[in-house]
């Protein structure tokens, strides 16, 4: 870390410390941040490095004094749970972090809870948390797309940003947020568009809010079921089954469907062009895979955000075929695998995905 940059950061350190040795504000909400790694945990070798870092190496305790301007919105504690690049998550650490942000929004003394995240996988476990977290309370996942290091690190007021949401009683019910550049995006809608610009969360139907100077401007609602209303419970769930992703263009062939099939995936989830569209030489490849059991969902990888009409480009009442409906199909994986802890009926399973 630079020498100028570093002597920020100890000041920084210095001055947090004096402002959180206070007692526990009465009037503020206690929001606990879980810090997982990613860029926001980032390090980089010069101020001008925006791209070139490190991620996951600053502790969540560094995190948090970097801040100082926290302790003016809520009372903070931070707890490391991982300390991982977010490529690297797996379904073990979905339900590791989920299981431990189910029991503290279950804690009378924590009002929200925020999860320091990478950004390339934010958008699953930020959907992955609306599906299986059974509460009101607010639960926001926040990243950044520059090391702390960096000049015009956005980090810092994202992080302060997502703290003022989970602590705000206007955010309850209204499932999991991906609040970074000054919106707060669904957790279910948005997804990252981009990998070199801070707006990077882009939801095809818009932001919820915004959160500016410390307040939350609203929108709109997610209509679609989430957190206290959700079937699903991560309390209850032991395991995810295998779900893959099998990424379709032109001249696409049958090798990774049937390498998924032979590893033991419970469904496939088909990453199709346009509206899902499937290769005239691979229908008959997934009508004799879903003849075996395993699930074929139809997904677009559109960049915008997909919309797979039920029996559209596929007669998939006659296949027996799932659509995602607006889920990209790594969101579409993230439903796929949690609705497979509860039923393997493919009606079920297209129902959960017009719901979720
Ligand atoms: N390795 C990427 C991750 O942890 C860094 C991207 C980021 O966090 O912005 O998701």
């Amino acid at each position: 870390m630079p020498g100028k940059t570093f002597m920020k950061w100890v000041l920084a350190v210095v001055s947090a410390a004096l402002v959180s040795g206070g007692a526990l504000a009465q009037n503020k909400p206690n929001v606990v941040i879980l810090a997982t790694g990613g860029t926001i945990a980032g390090a980089g070798a010069d101020v001008a490095n925006t791209a070139t870092y490190q991620a996951a190496k600053v502790p969540v305790d560094k995190l948090v004094a970097s801040v100082p301007q926290l302790s003016n919105v809520a009372n903070v504690r931070g707890e490391q749970v991982f300390q991982i690049a977010s490529e690297s998550f797996r379904n073990d650490n979905l339900l590791t972090l989920g299981k431990r942000v189910s029991a503290l929004v279950k804690q009378n003394d924590v009002d929200g809870v925020v999860i320091t995240h990478g950004t390339d996988t934010a958008e699953e476990t930020a959907y992955f948390l609306n599906l299986v977290v059974k509460t009101e309370k607010p639960i926001v996942v926040v990243a950044a797309m520059r090391p702390g290091t960096a000049m015009s690190a956005d980090g810092v007021l994202n992080l302060y940003d997502a703290v003022v949401v989970a602590g705000a009683k206007d955010a309850r019910g209204r499932g999991t947020f991906i609040v970074m550049n000054d919106e707060i995006n669904s957790g279910r809608d948005a997804a990252k568009m981009i990998n070199v610009r801070t707006d990077a969360f882009k939801s095809p139907w818009g932001p919820l809010g915004m959160v500016v100077e410390g307040r939350n401007y609203w929108f709109r609602k997610l209509d679609k079921r989430h957190t206290a209303n959700s079937e699903f419970d991560v309390d209850k769930i032991d395991s995810l089954p295998l779900v893959e992703i099998a990424y379709a263009s032109g001249n696409v062939n049958d090798t990774a469907y049937r390498a998924f099939a032979a590893a033991g995936a419970k469904a496939i989830i088909h990453a199709g062009t346009g509206n899902g569209s499937v290769s005239g030489t691979l229908v008959p490849v997934l009508q004799e895979l879903r003849g075996k059991g395993i699930q074929i969902i139809r997904s677009s990888h559109v960049n915008a955000g997909g919309f797979v009409l039920r029996n559209g480009e596929q007669p998939d009442d006659k296949y027996d075929w799932i659509v995602a409906h607006d889920l990209n199909p790594q969101k579409a994986r993230i439903l796929a695998t949690v609705a497979l802890t509860a039923t393997s009926d493919s009606k079920e399973l297209q129902r959960i995905f017009m719901e979720y």
